[in-house]
């Protein structure tokens, strides 16, 4: 049985991401959507928890996708739940250096863990977290950025 793990900050969750997530999880067995609970970053817009919760809004018809969270290496994570496969996405030119050197690496301190990129699809090119937010934060339109359900609660949180 071959287990991937697809991980990241998922603040919040983009179409982007979904997009990965759905294709990636028609070449494995079983697909973990892995959020790192990240102490140095202080300032996200959502809790680990409303991650969470996102995640399986949006993958709940993806019948083997999992989601979970995670402290520390990446590695550790993926040996303790058995997943062999780290799977990234790569958009532009400017995410491969970050990429590679990330899967060189997670591969020196676990040789048995495979990095494999999926690229984008061409519609979610320039699409980031990041950007959401602060299109988000100054009342631009992110329809088409988030899946709907998301696009309803990021818009909600900036209203508060
Ligand atoms: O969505 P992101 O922020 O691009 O995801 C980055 C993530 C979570 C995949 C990466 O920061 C990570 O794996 N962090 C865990 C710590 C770790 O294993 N570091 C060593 C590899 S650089």
């Amino acid at each position: 049985m071959l287990k991937a793990i697809y991980p990241g900050s998922f603040d919040p969750v983009t179409n982007g991401h979904l997009d990965i997530i759905t294709r990636a999880s028609k070449l494995v067995d079983c697909l973990v959507v892995g959020i790192l609970e990240n102490p140095n970053k202080k300032n996200s817009l959502f809790t680990v928890d409303e991650r969470i919760e996102h995640l399986k809004l949006v993958t709940g018809e993806l019948e083997n996708v999992e989601v979970a969270s995670f402290k520390g290496l990446l590695v550790d994570f993926a040996e303790k739940i058995d997943a062999k496969v780290v799977i990234r996405g790569l958009r532009a030119v400017t995410d491969f250096e970050n990429e590679f050197q990330m899967a060189l690496i997670n591969r020196s301190l676990h040789n048995d863990i495979e990095t494999f990129f999926i690229s984008t699809s061409v519609n979610y090119l320039y699409l980031s977290s990041s950007t959401v937010k602060e299109v988000a934060m100054f009342g631009g339109n992110i329809k088409g950025m988030v899946p709907p359900e998301i696009e309803k609660i990021v818009l909600e949180k900036y209203r508060k």
